[in-house]
């Protein structure tokens, strides 16, 4: 087993333990809530927080609630992204989605539960010290909030401003936000210096724009079978996204120069960023 599965087997049983039914009279809403997150996603943001606490020499338990916090919130994001008030997705994760499984209200109620069993997560006793708790609790509510992920997708709603510098924004926040909060997270849990830091923080942010518009040119370039999504949802719904402004062609190589900029950001850290590497690798790769 190469460090990749092991990391994703290890955020699986984690969740699975976060999303036990502990009482009878909560048992719906929890098993609503592993129908959204045990499902067989791609477990990127949680793998970045393991990639990254491995190239500080950090110790995996101590990232352990942070890789699921940010998974829990990245699938409260992705139930309200699906809702017919905003991406109207009928399917995610090759399954329907919420609404359509549990219903428009109820769906909205998983999400909200998603979000706070997230923070729940972080304060929950653990290795880490109460400061570093306290830090990581911020760093995720504001990459989730108003600043962060949700004003990406209020852009992603609500822009008809066709131009990069805008696009490059929506993905920013939208997408960028938790993907920059799960790299920085983990070097922080691993105490990584401030030259580490840095260096990891121009990996994050490539990866991230790198990994929207690989989400843009999918929509474009699969098909929903293999997405586990209805392909083409973009058109269908006039968002703009790179493919639009630049063409499919330059968008794809968009990705790759992206992914070789982020990689190269790290090159001065050393041989255990091998997994951060083979992590752009798959985001330039992915299929789904
Ligand atoms: C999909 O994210 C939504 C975007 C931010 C593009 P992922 O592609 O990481 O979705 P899962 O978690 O693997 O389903
Ligand atoms: C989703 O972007 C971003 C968030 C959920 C925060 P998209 O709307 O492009 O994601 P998909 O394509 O539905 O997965
Ligand atoms: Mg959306
Ligand atoms: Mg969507
Ligand atoms: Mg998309």
């Amino acid at each position: 087993m190469d460090i990749s599965q092991k990391c994703i087997l290890r955020v699986e049983n984690k969740l699975e333990q976060l999303l036990r039914t502990q009482n009878d009279s909560y048992k719906q809403i929890y098993e609503w809530m592993q129908y959204c997150v045990l499902n067989g996603g791609k477990r990127i943001r949680a793998q970045l927080v393991y990639a990254s606490c491995i190239a500080c020499d950090g110790e995996l338990e101590n990232a352990d609630h942070m890789a699921c916090a940010l998974e829990l919130i990245h699938a409260y994001s992705l139930v309200h992204d699906d809702l017919p008030a905003m991406d109207n997705d009928i399917l995610r994760r090759g399954i329907p989605s919420a609404h359509i499984a549990f219903g428009e209200a109820n769906a909205i109620l998983i999400g909200d539960a998603l979000q706070t069993l997230a923070f729940e997560t972080l304060t929950a006793r653990c290795s880490l010290t109460a400061q570093m708790q306290l830090k990581l609790i911020n760093i995720l509510a504001k990459a989730s909030g108003a600043k962060g992920m949700v004003f990406g997708q209020v852009l992603d709603l609500n822009s008809e401003n066709h131009n990069l510098d805008h696009l490059k924004n929506i993905h920013k926040h939208k997408t960028g936000a938790l993907i920059e909060a799960s790299v920085q997270s983990g070097a922080l849990i691993a105490n990584a210096d401030k030259k580490t830091m840095s260096s990891l923080e121009q990996y994050a942010q490539k990866l991230g724009l790198a990994f929207q518009v690989q989400d843009d040119v999918l929509d474009v370039v699969s098909n929903t079978d293999k997405l586990g999504k209805t392909c083409g949802k973009d058109k269908q719904q006039n968002k703009i996204t790179y493919v639009d402004l630049l063409g499919l062609e330059k968008a794809q190589n968009y990705v790759s120069d992206l992914i070789m900029a982020a990689k190269s950001s790290i090159s001065n850290l050393g041989k255990s960023v091998n997994y951060l590497l083979d992590l752009a690798d798959f985001v330039l790769h992915r299929k789904n």
